[in-house]
């Protein structure tokens, strides 16, 4: 991510701002990113991976959600492009109040998106119980994975426990045959398959992208797309140009061998 570089002349020299006060200059880094963002450049939707916005394309045409809802919205590039997709309601939850500021400013004139600030573990068990969220056909987007924070298996656990005949699409996610996709690790924590677990994961099934990484664009990192049994027919997934499928036990011995 580009960084500002800010001088000032004072006493002490022209020296970047962010060499005399760290909090200082990420305050103002999050004031000017939030008043003029151009001067950051874009930041990209979905890591710009070109296959993995074609996937996102594929599912909404596919499920035809009724909502998208993102954990982590940084500041609400790809929350923009869900909106654009799916031209459906689109709730994101940040639990950065910096970034939340800014997603926010962002979005001040479009009502369909709503970000709400806080963590999404308390954002999904509040939506699952609101009027104005629907129990059904959503389209889940996880990616609040960052620094030494975890809610995945959390998530992951709620909405197969709560919501039916949605999808779930999990960023950052080690694809068990193709190491050329980037996933994160927390101390001796990855997030797998095997981390999730089958508790957590329930009566959703598990979908792969189809793309190989090398074929991929942007900051290939890898995903994974859980599916609900009634969200749509497994056939008409696995017809999908973007996605297939493994067996579970073939997942499962794959992934307890390390592969
Ligand atoms: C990788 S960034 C998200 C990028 C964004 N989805 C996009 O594609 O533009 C991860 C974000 O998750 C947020 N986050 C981390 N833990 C969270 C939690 N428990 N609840 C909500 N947001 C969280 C971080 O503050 C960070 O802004």
């Amino acid at each position: 991510m580009p960084c500002m570089q800010v001088t000032v002349g004072c006493d002490i020299g022209r020296r970047p701002l962010e060499r005399v006060s760290g909090s200082l200059q990420r305050s103002i880094t999050r004031i000017v990113r939030a008043v003029k963002p151009c001067l950051y450049g874009p930041y990209p939707h979905l890591n710009g991976q070109r296959f993995r916005q074609s996937l996102f394309r594929s599912l909404v045409r596919t499920i035809d959600p009724e909502a998208i809802f993102e954990s982590g919205t940084f500041y609400g590039a790809s929350a923009q492009f869900f909106l654009n997709v799916s031209e459906q309601p689109v709730c994101t939850v940040e639990k950065n109040r910096g970034f939340a500021y800014c997603a926010k400013r962002r979005f001040r004139k479009i009502p369909e998106v709503r970000v709400l600030v806080g963590d999404s573990r308390a954002a999904l068990k509040k939506l699952r119980n609101a009027d104005h969220f629907p129990p059904s056909y959503v389209l889940f987007y996880l990616d609040a994975h960052w620094k030494e924070d975890l809610p995945l298996r959390e998530e992951v656990a709620l909405i197969t426990k709560e919501w039916t005949d949605s999808v779930i699409v999990i960023d950052d996610f080690k694809v068990l045959d193709d190491s050329g996709y980037a996933f994160d690790t927390y101390g001796d924590r990855e997030l797998s398959i095997e981390y999730l677990g089958d508790e957590a994961i329930g009566p959703y099934e598990v979908f792969w992208p189809r793309c190989p990484s090398r074929e991929e664009a942007g900051a290939r990192r890898g995903c994974a797309v859980l599916v609900a049994p009634g969200a749509v027919p497994a056939v008409e997934l696995e017809g999908l140009p973007e996605l297939r499928r493994l067996p579970r036990s073939r997942t499962a011995a794959t992934s307890a061998l390390g592969l």
